[in-house]
């Protein structure tokens, strides 16, 4: 299934799991209420909203995209409400926010979990009565503006940690379409593979695409991709770039560009050669801050099992040599951590 939207973005995928969210999204884009995109990083979240835009009755009204992470706090609440001049020092002249550009259409509130609780007061008063106030004034302004939100957090567990509030979370949560990650619609891998290969090999000026050899293909359906679709996109646009021929199939997986026997580790710091390291039980693992145990040994360990399974060409067997584990424990570990 091929969605064209503007900007030359198209929406691939035939897994089961993409269509329901497809259906989802032409569900929610007809009615007017708030709409939150969840998903990890790289799942799709941006292309989402704006298919839910182009889909709602407000097509033909601007669609306005705010990336509530680029901005810090005061200059996010004025960028979305706009200000008076002299509102604040270097406000020298009146602006108008988003909302004002936003006015009968759509805004795109990326990263909507790292507004801080000053801005999410007044965007709960937006999304109940639709209306704010410029920074500096005091006239109130109505609004019609449809809001989407997107964010990688778990928006409820931020609510009870106090960083979100419940009662916008309320409001914006009257659909919430929840974007799975590309290692639960493993059917799509190659066919996005394939389109992201031929889209460079156009580019390139090649008559065709080869596609992939075996083993890379192999290797794609392995990995656990855990930057999602941008992943597998650079993934591949790189290994075209790098491939000189075009009639044969593309061999080459490189799946960390900074691989390298020479990377310096931001981690591990480069001893100067007359500093002795210190001896293992001088070192220390945590920082001071607490920690969430079971999250992290669980990060750990699957980064184990993927760097295992990459150095070893994602051969399982071997890989559980490797590991020191028997072929059934090595199995129940990759399971454990959805990585089958
Ligand atoms: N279904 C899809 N078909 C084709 N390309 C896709 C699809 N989903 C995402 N992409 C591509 O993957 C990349 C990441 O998508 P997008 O920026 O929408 O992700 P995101 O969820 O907003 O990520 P982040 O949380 O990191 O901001 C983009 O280049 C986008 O064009
Ligand atoms: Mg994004």
């Amino acid at each position: 299934m091929r969605l064209n939207a503007p900007q030359d973005q198209t929406l691939i995928g035939e897994s089961p799991a993409f269509l329901e969210i497809i259906d989802q999204c032409s569900r929610a884009a007809r009615h007017d209420r708030p709409v939150l995109v969840i998903g990890e990083r790289g799942t799709g979240k941006e292309l989402i909203a704006a298919r839910l835009h182009f889909l709602s009755p407000r097509w033909e009204k601007n669609f306005v995209q705010v990336n509530c992470a680029a901005l810090p706090e005061n200059l996010l609440e004025s960028e979305l409400f706009g200000h008076e001049a002299g509102a604040f020092t270097g406000a020298n002249m009146k602006r108008i926010g988003r909302f004002e550009e936003a006015n009968d259409g759509t805004l795109f509130l990326d990263e909507i979990a790292t507004t801080s609780l000053s801005a999410q007061e007044k965007l709960l008063r937006v999304t109940e009565y639709g209306t704010f106030q410029r920074i500096g004034s005091n006239k109130t302004i109505q609004t019609d503006v449809r809001i989407i939100g997107a964010t990688n957090i778990d928006l409820p567990a931020a609510a009870d940690r106090g960083d979100f509030r419940h009662d916008l979370l309320d409001r914006l949560a009257l659909d919430v379409i929840t974007l799975p990650p590309l290692r639960h619609r493993r059917d799509d891998i190659l066919l996005l593979a394939y389109q992201f290969g031929q889209r460079v090999a156009q580019d390139r000026g090649w008559s065709s695409f080869a596609g992939f050899s075996d083993d890379m293909i192999d290797a794609l359906m392995q990995h656990h991709w855990p930057g999602n679709i941008r992943e597998l996109k650079n993934v591949v646009e790189r290994a075209v770039y790098h491939t000189e021929d075009e009639v044969t199939p593309i061999a080459l997986l490189e799946l960390d560009p900074f691989e390298s026997p020479f990377r310096p580790r931001a981690d591990r710091p480069a001893q100067s050669e007359n500093t002795t390291s210190p001896a293992p039980q001088e070192q220390t693992v945590l920082d001071g801050n607490p920690i969430d145990y079971a999250r992290t040994v669980g990060t750990f360990e699957a980064r184990i099992l993927q760097d295992a399974l990459e150095k070893n060409k994602f051969h399982q067997r071997d890989t559980a040599k490797f590991l020191n584990l028997t072929y059934h424990q090595f199995r129940h570990q990759l399971k454990k951590h959805d990585l089958l």
